[in-house]
């Protein structure tokens, strides 16, 4: 729609030109803008996790985690088009080099979870500043995300305290390689 027709109608245009029903406090934005980075730095991770267990022949944890990080890809994905059905531009950031050095599975594992902890907190963050400045569509928004971090977390707790319990033998390890499946 032109500037013109947008102002004859009286409608609001948010900086991409769109029109924009209700427009975003900047530093919502400003969040959002963070939190598509962290999902595409979790991509990127995930994929240096995916590329370790290759190294070491176990395909089951390589598959895993070449999906997980299809997956955070796909949400830092949902969140650009988010921010474009909301009348917003979508500034894309530095990536700075995944981690791709462990003395561990257990330390992959843990520091997967971790990871998906840090993404859940920048959501809560994210979910306050849309309830302070009173922006409910992105609490919707965030809703099922929200319930697709718990069962991540979940299922990566459940990955971390499997390999405990095998403490390296590589005959139980190579039981849960078989296991693991890609959601
Ligand atoms: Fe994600």
């Amino acid at each position: 729609m032109t500037d013109s027709i947008l102002k004859k109608l009286n409608l609001k245009s948010g900086p991409s030109g769109r029109a924009i029903a209700q427009p975003m406090d900047q530093s919502l934005v400003e969040m959002l803008y963070q939190h598509l980075t962290l999902e595409r730095k979790a991509s990127a991770q995930y994929f240096a996790i995916s590329i370790w267990f290759a190294e070491r022949d176990l395909n089951g944890f390589s598959g895993f985690f070449k999906q997980e990080s299809f997956d955070e890809h796909e949400h830092a994905n949902n969140f650009a088009k988010y921010l474009v059905a909301r009348g917003q531009t979508v500034v894309l950031q530095d990536l700075t080099a995944p981690k791709q050095s462990w003395d561990s599975i257990e330390d992959v594992i843990a520091e997967a979870f971790q990871m998906e902890a840090d993404v859940t907190t920048s959501i809560h963050q994210i979910y306050s500043v849309a309830e302070r400045t009173g922006d409910t569509r992105t609490n919707v928004f965030l809703d099922p995300i929200i319930e697709g971090q718990t069962q991540s977390e979940d299922n990566l707790a459940n990955i971390l305290s499997r390999v405990k319990f095998a403490n390296n033998q590589p005959s139980a390890i190579l039981i849960i390689d078989g296991e693991v499946q890609p959601n």
